[in-house]
C-alpha cells in the first residue's frame, strides 16, 4: 500500500508520516470510536446523506449514483487501520452491489474513478484479488471509451441519447483519471494513460485561468473539437470559482503528476492551491463559491476536506521549505472541520456537516458522504494511516 508521493526521502509505496499536532491523532481516535457504531447500524446501506441524522440508502434509489463508492472507501480506510472484519464485509458488499452499475451502460458516466477506486481499487491494493482487478478494468475500458479524439476530452455526463451533453467536460473528471493510469499499469497497454494525459492537457488549456482558478464545465463541439463555451455549473455563475471544483483541480492535477511525473500538472495543482489558500475566509469555513455574494454564508465543507487532501500531497512532493505552506494550510482546514464542522455524537451517522452539492440547489449545508470520506482520508494522511487509493 502506498502513502502517495514521496519527497523528503520517502518513496512512493511507503506510508507517509508527517509531524502534526496531537489534535490529529485525537481526531483519528474519535473517528474510529464513532464509526464502530455507525458502520454496524448502517451495514447494508450505500449512503449519500443523512435524514434526521440517519444515513439514507442509494442501493435501490440509484445504484449508478456517482458517490456510491465512498461508503466502501470509508470502510476500507477504517479496516486498514482498525482491522475490524465488519468494515471489510461492508466494503465488499458495496463493491458487489456496484456490479449492477457496471452492467447498466446508461448508468456508466465519467465518475468510474470515484466509484471503483475506493471500492475495487482499495480492495485490490490489499488483496490482489482477480474480481476487483476485473471490475477496475471494465470500468476503465468504459471511461476510456468516453474519450473524444477531436476535442481530446472525456465526456462527463450522459444525456439520455439526446447528444445535448456530448461535448461537455468537467473539472471533477481529473479525479477519475487515476483509474486510467492504473489500467495502463495493470495491462502494460499505454492507451489508457495516453487518453488520461490528453484529457488533462485539454483541461490545462481550456479550464485553467490565469489567476490559478478553474472553470467547472467546458463545452466543446463534439464533432469538430472546437471550444464552444464554459458554464458556471455547480458554482455561483459563469466565470466564478466553485470551491469544490478548485479542490478537484488541486488534488486531480496532483494525481496526474503523481502517475506521469509531468511537472506541468504539479505546477497547475500548486497554482490552484495558491488561489484556494489566498481565498480562504477569515472565518475558516469554505464557501460554496469563492465569488458568491458577501451576503451569502453558505459553506461547503467537502471543498475544505478535498482541498486539504490535495494540499498535503503537494506539501509532501515539495522541499520541506516550500511544502510547509501547503501542509500548514491543509492542517488548518482539517482542524477547523474537526473542531467546528463535525458531529461527534455517536447517535448521528454523519461526521462532516455544512456540505453543499451545488450553489443553485434548493438545499444547502447538509451532510454528504464524500465529505466524510475525504475528512477521514485527510486525517489518515496526517496520522500516517492512509490506504492511498488514487
Ligand atoms: N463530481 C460532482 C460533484 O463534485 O458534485
Amino acid at each position: 500500500m502506498s502513502g502517495g508521493t514521496g519527497k523528503k526521502g520517502k518513496k512512493k509505496g511507503t506510508v507517509m508520516m508527517i509531524k502534526h499536532g496531537e489534535w490529529a491523532f485525537e481526531t483519528a481516535e474519535k473517528i474510529k470510536e464513532k464509526m464502530k457504531t455507525v458502520a454496524g447500524r448502517n451495514r447494508h446501506k450505500i449512503p449519500y446523506t443523512t435524514e434526521n441524522g440517519v444515513y439514507d440508502d442509494w442501493t435501490e434509489k440509484n445504484i449508478c449514483w456517482w458517490t456510491n463508492g465512498f461508503w466502501g472507501g470509508m470502510m476500507w480506510q477504517l479496516y486498514r487501520t482498525a482491522g475490524y472484519e465488519l468494515y471489510k464485509e461492508i466494503a465488499v458488499e458495496t463493491e458487489e452491489k456496484l456490479d449492477r452499475n457496471l452492467l447498466d451502460h446508461a448508468g456508466m458516466d465519467h465518475d468510474s474513478g470515484f466509484k471503483w477506486l475506493p471500492t475495487s481499487g482499495a480492495r485490490y491494493l490489499l488483496e490482489k484479488n482477480p474480481e476487483s482487478y476485473n471490475r477496475m478494468l471494465l470500468a476503465a475500458d468504459n471511461l476510456a471509451g468516453r474519450f473524444n479524439p477531436e476535442g481530446n476530452f472525456i465526456k462527463a455526463w450522459n444525456d439520455g441519447g439526446t447528444g445535448e451533453k456530448a461535448g461537455w467536460a468537467i473539472i471533477d473528471c481529473m479525479m477519475n483519471l487515476p483509474l486510467l493510469y492504473k489500467a495502463s499499469e495493470f495491462t502494460r497497454d499505454p492507451r489508457y494513460k495516453i487518453i488520461a494525459m490528453k484529457h488533462a492537457d485539454t483541461v490545462l488549456k481550456h479550464f485553467a485561468r490565469e489567476d490559478g482558478s478553474v472553470k467547472h464545465i467546458v463545452e466543446f463541439n463534439p464533432a469538430t473539437g472546437e471550444y464552444m463555451r464554459s458554464y458556471g455549473g455547480q458554482g455561483y455563475k459563469r466565470g466564478s470559482a466553485w470551491t469544490r471544483g478548485q479542490a478537484w483541480a488541486i488534488y486531480g492535477f496532483f494525481l496526474s503528476f503523481l502517475h506521469t511525473g509531468e511537472k506541468k500538472y504539479l505546477e497547475q495543482s500548486i497554482k490552484t492551491a495558491d488561489y484556494f489558500i489566498d481565498h480562504i475566509p477569515r472565518s475558516g469555513g469554505i464557501p460554496v463559491d469563492f465569488m458568491q455574494p458577501e451576503t451569502c454564508s453558505w459553506e461547503d465543507s467537502t471543498a475544505a476536506v478535498i482541498a486539504a487532501c490535495g494540499l498535503i500531497e503537494i506539501g509532501k512532493a515539495l522541499s520541506e521549505e516550500r511544502g510547509k505552506k501547503y501542509e500548514e494550510a491543509a492542517e488548518k482546514l482539517l482542524r477547523f472541520i474537526a473542531e467546528n464542522r463535525c458531529n461527534w455524537d455517536s447517535s448521528i451517522d454523519n461526521l462532516v456537516e455544512r456540505c453543499t452539492a451545488a450553489y443553485h440547489d434548493e438545499e444547502h449545508e447538509f451532510s454528504i458522504i464524500y465529505g466524510d470520506y475525504f475528512f477521514i482520508e485527510g486525517i489518515w494522511k496526517l496520522t500516517g494511516q492512509e490506504l492511498f487509493i488514487w
